[in-house]
Formats: C-alpha cells, sequence, structure tokens
C-alpha cells in the first residue's frame, strides 16, 4: 500500500490529510496519508531517505520547502523556476523527484472557476512578492501573460523577483496598486492582507475594467473584501480555496496512480472542516 504524507513543522492544522483520504475513498484506491512533524534540522536527511522513512511520497510546508528543494534529485520545470518544493515523489528508479504545484494549483482553479479566463489576455496585477507570488507569475507566464506587475510593500523585494523573471515583469510602487489597475485583464492578491486577524488590502478598484477576473489566494474569509467589492462592480470573480484543492491533484496522482477531480462535494467538504463561512 503506497504511503504519503504531509510534512513541515508545524502539520498539526494541515488540512491535507482530509483532501487526499476524500480522494483514496471516493476512487477506491488503496492507500494511506497522514501527517509527519520534521523540523528542519532534521528534514534533509528525513526527505533523503524518504522510502526507509516509511512513505513513497510526500508534500512539504513550511519551513522545508527550500531543504526539499535541494533535497530533490530531479526537479521539473515548475520547481526550477520556483525555486521551492512542495511535492516529492520516487520514481520507478527510486530517484527522489520534486515539483512545485502552487502554480499549476492557481490554474486549475482559475480554469475551474472562471473557464476561458486567459482568453486574449495580456496584462496582469499581482499584489505581494512572497513565495506564492513567485509561483503565481510562472503560472502566468505558462498561459501567455505579456505584462505583469508586481506591487509590493517591499519594493526591493519586487524588484528581485521581476529580475529574476525577466522582461514581461516589472516592480511596481505599492503606492500604485490603485492606478496600476487600468488595462489589467487580471488582478491576483498574493498577499496576506484581508486574511482573517491581518489587516485590511486598501485597494480602489476604480480603474479595473469590469471584464478583469479578480482573484485572491487568501480563503480565510473564503469572500474576502477584494472579492466582495469586486462581485458589487460586477467583475468575474474567483475564490481561493480552488488553489490548495488544485495543487493537492498532482501529488494524488503521482503516489497513488490517478488524477483526482476537484469536485463540489470535496469543496463543500473542505468549507465545512475549516468552518470558512461561519
Ligand atoms: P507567501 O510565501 O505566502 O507568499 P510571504 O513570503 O510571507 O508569504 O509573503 C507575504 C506577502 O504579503 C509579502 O509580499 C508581504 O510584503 P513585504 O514583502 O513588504 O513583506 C505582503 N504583506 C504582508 N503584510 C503586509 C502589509 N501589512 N501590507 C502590505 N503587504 C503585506
Amino acid at each position: 500500500m503506497k504511503k504519503a504524507a504531509i510534512t513541515g513543522h508545524p502539520v498539526s492544522h494541515s488540512k491535507s490529510p482530509e483532501i487526499h483520504s476524500y480522494w483514496l475513498k471516493q476512487l477506491g484506491l488503496e492507500g494511506e496519508y497522514g501527517r509527519v512533524e520534521v523540523s528542519p534540522s532534521t528534514a534533509m536527511d528525513f526527505y533523503q531517505s524518504l522510502k526507509d522513512n516509511g512513505l513513497d511520497g510526500c508534500n512539504v510546508t513550511i519551513p522545508n520547502k527550500e531543504i526539499a528543494f535541494e533535497a530533490a534529485q530531479h526537479l521539473d520545470d515548475a520547481a526550477k523556476a520556483i525555486g521551492a518544493v512542495n511535492t516529492l515523489w520516487l520514481d520507478e528508479d527510486g530517484v527522489l523527484c520534486g515539483s512545485n504545484t502552487d502554480g499549476l494549483g492557481f490554474l486549475g482553479n482559475l480554469d475551474q472557476g472562471c473557464p476561458g479566463w486567459d482568453n486574449n489576455v495580456n496584462k496582469a496585477v499581482v499584489l505581494g512578492a512572497g513565495g506564492a507570488a513567485r509561483a503565481i507569475i510562472w503560472a502566468l507566464q505558462q498561459r501567455g501573460f505579456n505584462n505583469i506587475h508586481i506591487c509590493n510593500r517591499t519594493f526591493e523585494k519586487s524588484k528581485v523577483l521581476a529580475d529574476y523573471f525577466g522582461g514581461n515583469v516589472s516592480a511596481q510602487p505599492w503606492e500604485n496598486r490603485s492606478t496600476d489597475l487600468e488595462g489589467a485583464d487580471l488582478l491576483v492578491n498574493t498577499t496576506a492582507l484581508g486574511m482573517k486577524g491581518q489587516p485590511k488590502l486598501d485597494i480602489a478598484l476604480d480603474k479595473l475594467s469590469k471584464k478583469a477576473v479578480v482573484t485572491d489566494i487568501v480563503y480565510t474569509p473564503l469572500m474576502t473584501d477584494l472579492l466582495k467589492t469586486a462581485i458589487e462592480r460586477g467583475n468575474p470573480v474567483v475564490d481561493g480555496l480552488g488553489m490548495l484543492l488544485h495543487q493537492a491533484t498532482v501529488g494524488f496522482a503521482k503516489w497513488f496512480g490517478q488524477m483526482p477531480e476537484v469536485t463540489e462535494e470535496l469543496r463543500q467538504q473542505t468549507i465545512k472542516s475549516m468552518d470558512l463561512e461561519g
């Protein structure tokens, strides 16, 4: 029986076991997905001897994503571009392979939540310049966005990211986040602003075309103030929960051999278990 787990420190709050258990049951597959606490000091050894630790693969969460990147013997394009690994598996020769599935999760969520969202697109505005922004910028480049603006509180961080991704990605001052929306086809919030317990995201959408898609990676609450404001003015919106669910599909397929589906039932189950609409 194949075994996988969420690894990191801490992992007690992770919803991944519930998501993978849902798919194992739905697809009638034998398999197990658990939680393993792995501190950064032991992480390299742990990932390099995954099988000896009773696992065929795993997800990697904070603070081990960069260590997993170093541990993997083979990295796919997404992992290489993003510089961090959140999914590890052993191939048929026992080689430890790593991917970063956040970018694909972001795309899968928009494909499902707003089909056709990437038709004739050009400009995207990305708020934030952390790990999530890095994965999302990679994903947007895959889908042909020719003009990606990063607005981040710390300009230097957006500049580093813009330089890393190259020509069609530029750093914009955080103060310009509202005016910079002119001509954008997509607005993405990758910061923690608007999350329960965090400050509000202060942005005016007046300059944004009503056709532009608005999405937030924050999903606590599910309907952030940004998404509410966008809906009120008629913009199509996609909430952030689907990114969490879609990013998990890739690892599941690697470990258990079948690509699972993000169903409405799974979404509702996750909303209930996280008390997201409460
Ligand atoms: P993740 O890996 O989830 O992207 P992160 O690397 O901690 O998380 O990035 C968090 C992002 O939210 C950063 O872009 C951060 O801006 P800074 O680079 O200036 O730190 C942004 N962020 C967090 N709190 C913020 C605030 N109060 N105002 C503006 N941006 C904020």
